[in-house]
């Protein structure tokens, strides 16, 4: 391994474009299309807030504990573990976050290659005239294929490996920079459409009233899994990235940039969404096709609804690519560093093994939607055991390597930058990422998961 530390590393060229990457990570299908879907299924308000707790008492914790590793260290997800325990079990973690990385992005890019399909149909003008029901239908039919939804998956992933070869800086930063702050300005203008609408108020309440009612364990579970997903932590994604900042980053002010404009991206995709949810009468519980039912009802109610739809579409794949490229990124890095492949080759064997597993959960909407297990399809097992397994079994794990294993001195040490970053709240976040986090989600993952009555 001495060889590695003299072989220069690709890093990010900039502080802005640290925050661009590592927000773009966050930002994506997570946010648009999963938050909505999920936040409808588990009843509105009173899942918002409990998400927006897991948000700032465990996510940010630990996507700052996944940084502070990946720095530290500078390596993939599972030689940090080695390098930072050298001979110890801790790289098995590692291990896990590239399992999850495969998982994730198989079924991710399923979606990923609707929002090309639906980029398309924007394109073409095919929402237009279409009253609910019919965009529903076509959505579904759309779904139910075989060729198109697999066509458009191997495309997106095809883009995804090309960003991931062409390197760090030259790849994913210089993407991730410009797109990010227009489409949020492309949500707000579409938010305002929404709200607009007849019967908006009603979304609204559904989002925002909180019904504890609705609160169950399984509940909490989903928040938990929403938030680690939504935000790419608990599966070494930030520990890459983390290895590609330089020294003099602010890393608990990073953590907090990019939390907080994940958690506003989130919520503005629900302000977007459940107010035309009520007015077109759709079901909030409608599931994965939320988002794509909804929206181009929105389109069509909007003036200039053609081109917004076309606008929307693009920077919705786009921002689903900065995240895909996250996601594959973990594995190439693994596989050039700890299996001493090159970054092309790696990227390949990645790719291609990554798109193979990710058919099946395309097919599982169309030719295999009947083959389920315990009530859920090849998809609704990727995104479930991903989401609210692996990512918060991975979170306890960092976080309690950070937290006992790295020590308050390495971890001071490392986020102090020098002496220049002053760390008034390390204790209360050693306290976090030792006691509070990994117990609280022991807690969520034990009775969600029905492993006690
Ligand atoms: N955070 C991304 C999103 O919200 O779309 C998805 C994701 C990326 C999950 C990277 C996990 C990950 F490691």
């Amino acid at each position: 391994m001495g060889n590695l530390d003299l072989m220069p590393r690709d890093s990010f060229g900039s502080k802005l474009g640290v925050i661009a990457a590592a927000a773009g990570s966050a930002v994506g299908l997570g946010n648009i299309w999963r938050f909505p879907y999920v936040t409808g299924q588990n009843g509105g308000g009173a899942f918002l807030l409990i998400y927006l707790m897991f948000i700032l008492a465990i996510g940010f914790p630990v996507m700052l504990a996944e940084l502070t590793i990946g720095r530290r260290a500078q390596r993939n997800a599972l030689g940090s573990f080695r390098k930072l325990a050298p001979g110890k079990p801790w790289y098995m973690v590692g291990m896990m976050g590239i399992v999850a990385a495969f998982m994730i992005l198989a079924f991710y890019s399923t979606i990923a290659g609707w929002t090309l399909e639906y980029l398309v149909q924007a394109v073409t003008n095919s929402f237009d005239g279409k009253t609910a029901g019919e965009l529903k239908t076509s959505f579904e039919k759309f779904q139910g294929g075989t060729f198109r939804p697999l066509v458009w998956q191997v495309v997106f992933m095809f883009l995804t490996g090309y960003i991931v070869f062409s390197g760090v800086k030259n790849g994913i930063e210089k993407y991730t920079k410009i797109l990010m702050p227009v489409l949020l300005l492309l949500i707000i203008v579409i938010c305002i459409r929404s709200l607009t609408l007849p019967g908006a108020k009603e979304g609204l309440v559904f989002l925002f009233k909180p019904d504890f009612s609705k609160i169950t364990w399984p509940v909490i579970l989903d928040a938990l899994g929403q938030a680690a997903f939504s935000l790419s932590i608990g599966m070494g994604t930030l520990i890459t990235y983390g290895s590609y900042i330089q020294k003099d980053n602010n890393l608990p002010v990073t953590a907090l940039q990019v939390s907080a404009t994940d958690t506003i991206i989130a919520i503005l995709a629900g302000v977007m969404i459940f107010p035309a949810v009520f007015a077109f009468n759709i079901d909030p519980a409608e599931g994965f096709g939320l988002v794509f039912i909804v929206l181009p009802n929105i389109f069509e109610q909007m003036a200039g609804g053609y081109f917004f739809g076309i606008l929307f579409f693009i920077l919705l794949a786009i921002a689903a690519l900065t995240s895909t490229v996250s996601v594959l990124e973990v594995v190439v890095a693994y596989f050039s560093e700890e299996l001493k492949m090159t970054r092309h080759r790696a990227t390949i064997i990645a790719a291609v093994a990554i798109t193979f597993v990710g058919l099946f959960a395309t097919l599982s909407f169309g030719p295999l939607s009947g083959f389920k297990i315990l009530d859920r399809t090849i998809f609704g097992w990727f995104d479930f055991l991903s989401a609210n397994i692996l990512l918060p079994l991975g979170a306890i794990f960092i976080v309690v390597f950070v937290g006992w294993v790295l020590g308050k001195k390495n971890v001071r040490e490392e986020l102090s930058n020098d002496g220049t970053v002053k760390l008034p709240l390390l204790n209360i976040f050693m306290w976090i990422i030792k006691l509070v986090a990994p117990l609280a989600i022991a807690m969520v993952f034990i009775y969600g998961l029905g492993l006690i009555g």
